[in-house]
C-alpha cells in the first residue's frame, strides 16, 4: 500500500510548476519580475481548461447570461466614476532607514501571526503603532501608514502628461457596467440577466506573494448579474439550488471567534444569514462549480465580510474561501453591489443607464450580484488540491517518491499519453497511428522515451488521467492497454472503440472497470 506524505506542499507544487512548465516567474533570464508569471505548455492548457469550464457553466449553459470582451485600457472617467481613482488603495508603510516598502496589513499579519482580514484601516494603523512594528529587513522605524493606489498608470497618445493619463483595468467588472445598456439592447435581455467577461486585470500590489495567489497581472472571470430590486429575494432557480450544502462563517461568528458551521443555501437564506435569494444562489453556484472540478467540500467555506471590510460599492460580500496551507483565504468573492456602479456611470457620463421594467411600468436601475473569480488563484488552488506524493517500490525494489496530480479530467492539461512499449518491431508506428487518431479530439502526448514506468510517472506528474500503451498484442489483436492514473489499474480496449471509451471515461459516464477487459 502506498504511504502518503504531507509536507512542504506549497514549495513542492511551485517546484513542480516550474519543472514541468506549468507556471513560472516571468523574465527569469533577467532575474524575474516580481508579481508577473508566465504559463508554459502544460500550464496554458490548464488555464484554458479552467476558463472554458467556467465559461461553459456560467455563460454557455445558461439562457440568462451573455458574454462580452472589453478593452484593457478604457476611458479614464470609468475609473473615476467607479471610485477606483479615489478609493482603490492599500495601506503602505515605508522604512525611514532602508526605504523598504510593505503592505501594512501583511506586515502586521506576519509579525504578530494574527488574521488581518476584516480589520479596518484605522485599526491596522493603530496596531502598527501600538505594537511598535519595525522594518523586518533593517529594524529601522516605519513612517506612518498611507494609502497607495493600486492602479497601473500609462499614457495614451503622444503627450505624456496628466491629460493623456489612463489606467490598466484593475478589474473586468467596470467594462461590463459601462457597456450594460449596449449589451442589454444587443442581446434583447432584460433583468434578471447577467453579463460575463474573462480577461486580464492589473494591480500594482505592494507585496505580491504566495506565488500566483497575489500577483500584479492576472485574469478574472466575472459575472455582473442584474436584478430588479423587487426580485432580489425571488430567484427563479432557488428551488433547485437551495439544498446545496455549504459551510458559512458569518461576520457575527468572526466577532465571537466562532468556527464556521454547516448549512444549506436555503437555510442560510431562510435564517437571513445571506441577505437575498439571488446572493445565496450565486454563492451556491460558485461552490458547486469548484466542487465539480475537483475541490473537496470541506476545503471550501463562505466567509462574510465584516462591516469595516466591505468595499465602497458593496452592501454585502461573501468570499468563497479555500483552506490553503497558510490558512483560510479568499478564492473568489461574491458581492452585492446594489445599484452603485450603474448610478455612478450614469452620473459621470450623463447617460441614462436605467431600463423600462414591463411589470411595474417604471424606469429602473437594476441591482447587481457579482461572482468574481481569479483565474490564477483558481489554477493554483486546483494544483494544491490535486497534488499528492506516494512512496512506491520501484522495479529495482527500492522505495521511490512519486508525484501524482489528481486533476479532474475536465481540467487536466493532457487527456491521454500514448506510448509504444518499445520503439522497435513496428510498435512505434502503431502507437503513432493511435496518437494521430486521438489527437483531433483530445489533447494527447506521444512519448517513446525511457521505460514505460518513467513515462507513466511523467504523465502522473502533470495530471494526465489516462495512458494508452501499444504492445506486441496490439499488433495482432488491434487493441491497447489503457491505464487509469488514480487507481493504476489497466484494461484492454479495442483500438476502434478507443475514442468513444476515452470520451466516456473523461466525461464521467463510464466507470473505468467497465471500460474493457481487466489486465491482471
Ligand atoms: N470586481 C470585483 C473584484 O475584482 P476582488 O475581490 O478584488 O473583486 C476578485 O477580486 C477575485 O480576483 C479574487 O477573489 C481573486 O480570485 C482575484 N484576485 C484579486 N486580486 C488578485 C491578485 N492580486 N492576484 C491574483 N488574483 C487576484
Amino acid at each position: 500500500m502506498a504511504a502518503e506524505i504531507k509536507s512542504d506542499k506549497v514549495d513542492k507544487v511551485i517546484s513542480l510548476c516550474v519543472r514541468r512548465g506549468i507556471l513560472f516567474p516571468n523574465s527569469e533570464i533577467y532575474g524575474s519580475f516580481a508579481g508577473f508569471f508566465d504559463y508554459g505548455p502544460v500550464g496554458v492548457e490548464l488555464k484554458r481548461n479552467v476558463e472554458a469550464s467556467w465559461w461553459k457553466r456560467f455563460v454557455q449553459e445558461r439562457e440568462d447570461v451573455v458574454g462580452m470582451d472589453g478593452a484593457i485600457i478604457t476611458h479614464p472617467a470609468v475609473w473615476k466614476a467607479s471610485g477606483h481613482v479615489d478609493a482603490f488603495a492599500d495601506l503602505l508603510v515605508e522604512c525611514t532607514k532602508c526605504k523598504g516598502r510593505y503592505r501594512a496589513d501583511h506586515l502586521l499579519e506576519s509579525v504578530l501571526g494574527v488574521q488581518v482580514d476584516g480589520l479596518p484601516p484605522e485599526k491596522i494603523k493603530a496596531d502598527m503603532e501600538e505594537k511598535k512594528i519595525v522594518c523586518p529587513k533593517c529594524k529601522g522605524s516605519l513612517a506612518p501608514a498611507r494609502a497607495f493606489n493600486l492602479m497601473f498608470k500609462t499614457f495614451v497618445g503622444a503627450a505624456e502628461d496628466e491629460s493623456s493619463q489612463a489606467f490598466l483595468r484593475p478589474e473586468t467588472a467596470q467594462l461590463i457596467f459601462a457597456d450594460f445598456k449596449a449589451v442589454m439592447l444587443a442581446s434583447r435581455k432584460v433583468p434578471p440577466f447577467g453579463i460575463a467577461q474573462v480577461g486580464k486585470s492589473f494591480r500594482n500590489e505592494i507585496s505580491p506573494r504566495n506565488f500566483v495567489f497575489r500577483c500584479r497581472e492576472f485574469s478574472q472571470m466575472e459575472v455582473e448579474y442584474f436584478v430588479p430590486p423587487r426580485l432580489l429575494d425571488s430567484c427563479r432557480y432557488f428551488e433547485a439550488a437551495k439544498g446545496k450544502k455549504i459551510q458559512v462563517l458569518t461576520a457575527a461568528d468572526q466577532e465571537k471567534n466562532a468556527p464556521q458551521s454547516k448549512t444549506t443555501a436555503g437555510d442560510a437564506r431562510d435564517k437571513k444569514i445571506i441577505g437575498t435569494q439571488w446572493h445565496a444562489y450565486w454563492l451556491a453556484e460558485c461552490v458547486d462549480w469548484f466542487e465539480g472540478i475537483g475541490i473537496a467540500p470541506e476545503n471550501l467555506r463562505l466567509r462574510q465580510h465584516t462591516k469595516s471590510e466591505l468595499s465602497h460599492y458593496s452592501s454585502e460580500t461573501w468570499d468563497v474561501e479555500y483552506l490553503y496551507p497558510w490558512g483560510w483565504k479568499e478564492l473568489t468573492g461574491v458581492a452585492n453591489r446594489g445599484d452603485f456602479d450603474l448610478k455612478q456611470h450614469s452620473k459621470f457620463s450623463g447617460k441614462d443607464l436605467s431600463y423600462f421594467d414591463q411589470e411595474t411600468k417604471q424606469k429602473l436601475v437594476p441591482h447587481v450580484i457579482e461572482p468574481s473569480f481569479g483565474v490564477e488563484r483558481a489554477v493554483f488552488t486546483l494544483l494544491l488540491e490535486a497534488f499528492e506524493e506516494k512512496k512506491e517500490k520501484g522495479t529495482d525494489g527500492k522505495e521511490e517518491v512519486k508525484t501524482v496530480l489528481r486533476l479532474h479530467p475536465a481540467i487536466a492539461p493532457v487527456k491521454a499519453g500514448v506510448f509504444p512499449l518499445m520503439k522497435k518491431d513496428g510498435l512505434a508506428e502503431k502507437a503513432r497511428e493511435v496518437f494521430e487518431m486521438l489527437r483531433g479530439d483530445f489533447v494527447c502526448e506521444y512519448d517513446e522515451g525511457g521505460s514505460v514506468g518513467k513515462r507513466y510517472a511523467r504523465m502522473d506528474e502533470i495530471g494526465t488521467p489516462y495512458c494508452v500503451t501499444v504492445d506486441y498484442d496490439s499488433l495482432e489483436k488491434n487493441d491497447v492497454t489503457v491505464r487509469d492514473r488514480d487507481s493504476a489499474k489497466q484494461v484492454r480496449v479495442p483500438i476502434a472503440k478507443l475514442p468513444n471509451v476515452l470520451s466516456a471515461l473523461l466525461g464521467g459516464t463510464l466507470a473505468f472497470e467497465k471500460a474493457g477487459a481487466a489486465v491482471k
